[in-house]
């Protein structure tokens, strides 16, 4: 096959080569990028006089036509044109001759590919936002029907104090809400033009940048043509959103697959989001939700990808960023299906109400609201903290749960402890008295959710 950079060889390039150097196995998923670009830079050269405007109609049309032929599966790609870019530069010139000569005057693939990537996070971004946005409705949604449930909060994995599993649910909706955010703030970064700089140092001919910019969409054009088309760190910062975003949803997945053990048997998960064994007939086993964690790595592992390929290049283009498409695009598609997945499952946990908060009142959970009910009886904290633990530390030894204990045996302990203090020993209570602000009483858990909701609404 006759290289389009033929010119300067004389030999042909080894086979081995061609398959080696290729990219168009992967890159010709950037088609309608490189097509969208190729018409704006068109549009520029025409408008600008550096082609006849005859050429430059002659090019799109070529374009589009080139475009409706992919979409239907009918256009051929070839290894030995080694990308998308060569393949439809090749596939223009066929079609539309001399004309179709002059498509990359004033360009490089240098900053072609950089283009073509931006324009495709640009849009992949937009994506994913929305599947954050509809998996924190279902977490919403799941957190108003179980408004009331009452669950035990852990540190250490050892049970800590009770909660409301809406105020659990909302606090993964947070996460969400700033990876949402992350993704946001990067766009501000990725929505650059790099066309223009060439293949590194600029062009002699009269190009207008900012009119390409505005055709495409792009907040503001690339300052230096040296580091438009080296940097792909705007790439490298959507593989860390990315890694953060996995990082929530496999922790999530890691709850999901505890609490739907028999040992903890606060969940079921639906049917359809488990699957069976081939030898063991009783088991239902959380594989959904253990891929999501699973995938974590690869996502991370993409980004580790990246930084690696990029810490010893120097500027401008290497080779060696060709390298960066794969790992972005096996993240957007793994992070796409992750979030796709576990919004519809956690939209169909069952949640079963009394073992959460037969275990939420069970291990002394309430300890702490004895020692602040000692507090608001005017005792210093520390030695509040102090009495509460004799008073657990009897429990232990006699058996007993705090709820058992008799107003006597509390008064044993401190004499400013009064019959009022068995409100505060039950799980409800525990969780009603937490109205300090982002805490788990239902008051504050309702708030959380009507700021949620707002940010969702877009009112925010
Ligand atoms: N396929 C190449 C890549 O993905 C396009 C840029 C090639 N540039 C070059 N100077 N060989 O990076």
């Amino acid at each position: 096959m006759k290289k389009l950079w033929a010119g300067r060889f004389k030999g042909r390039t080894a086979t081995i080569v061609e398959s080696f150097t290729e990219s168009i196995s992967f890159d010709r998923r950037l088609w309608r990028y490189d097509i969208e670009g190729s018409i704006a830079h068109v549009r520029m050269l025409g408008r600008q006089g550096i082609i006849s405007k005859v050429d430059s109609e002659k090019i799109i049309n070529g374009l589009e036509e080139i475009a409706g032929e992919i979409e239907s599966g009918r256009f051929r790609f070839s290894e030995g044109l080694e990308d998308i870019h060569m393949n439809i530069e090749a596939a223009l010139i066929k079609k539309a001759g001399d004309a179709g000569k002059k498509l990359h005057t004033a360009r490089s693939r240098n900053d072609q590919v950089a283009l073509d990537l931006r324009l495709y996070l640009r849009d992949e971004i937009g994506r994913i936002t929305a599947l954050i946005r509809e998996f924190q409705k279902n977490l919403i949604g799941s957190a108003e029907r179980h408004i009331g449930y009452i669950m035990p909060g852990y540190t250490h994995m050892q049970r800590a104090q009770p909660v409301l599993l809406p105020h659990y649910l909302l606090a993964y909706a947070e996460m969400f809400e700033r990876d949402a955010g992350r993704f946001g703030d990067s766009l501000k970064r990725v929505n650059v033009l790099p066309l223009g700089s060439c293949a590194l140092a600029g062009t002699s001919l009269p190009i207008d940048r900012e009119y390409v910019a505005e055709l495409l969409g792009f907040s503001r054009v690339a300052y230096n043509s040296i580091d438009a088309v080296s940097d792909r760190d705007f790439a490298i910062e959507f593989l860390s959103d990315a890694s953060i975003t996995m990082m929530h949803l496999s922790r999530l997945s890691e709850e999901l697959v505890l609490w739907s053990t028999e040992e903890f048997s606060f969940i079921e998960l639906p049917d359809g989001y488990t699957t069976g064994s081939s030898i063991m007939p009783q088991k239902k086993n959380p594989d959904v939700a253990e891929l999501i964690r699973g995938k974590t790595g690869r996502v991370y592992g993409g980004l580790i990808s990246l930084l690696t390929i990029m810490k010893g290049l120097p500027l401008a283009y290497n080779r060696d960023m060709q390298e960066d498409k794969i790992p972005v695009f096996d993240a957007v598609d793994t992070l796409k299906a992750c979030l796709a997945v576990a919004a519809d499952m956690v939209s169909q946990i069952k949640f079963k109400k009394q073992r959460m908060s037969d275990t939420a009142s069970e291990a002394f959970s309430t300890a702490t609201d004895i020692a602040e009910y000692l507090v608001r009886k005017g005792l210093p904290f520390r030695e509040a903290h102090e009495v509460t633990g004799r008073i657990v530390r009897h429990c232990i030894d006699s058996n007993k749960g705090l709820t058992d204990l008799h107003i006597k045996d509390l008064k044993g302990f401190s004499r400013i402890i009064g019959k009022d203090i068995y409100k505060y020993l039950t799980a409800e209570g525990s969780v009603m008295a937490k109205r300090s602000g982002g805490g788990t009483s239902r008051s504050e858990v309702e708030k959380q959710i009507r700021r949620l909701k707002k940010i969702i609404a877009g009112k925010k």
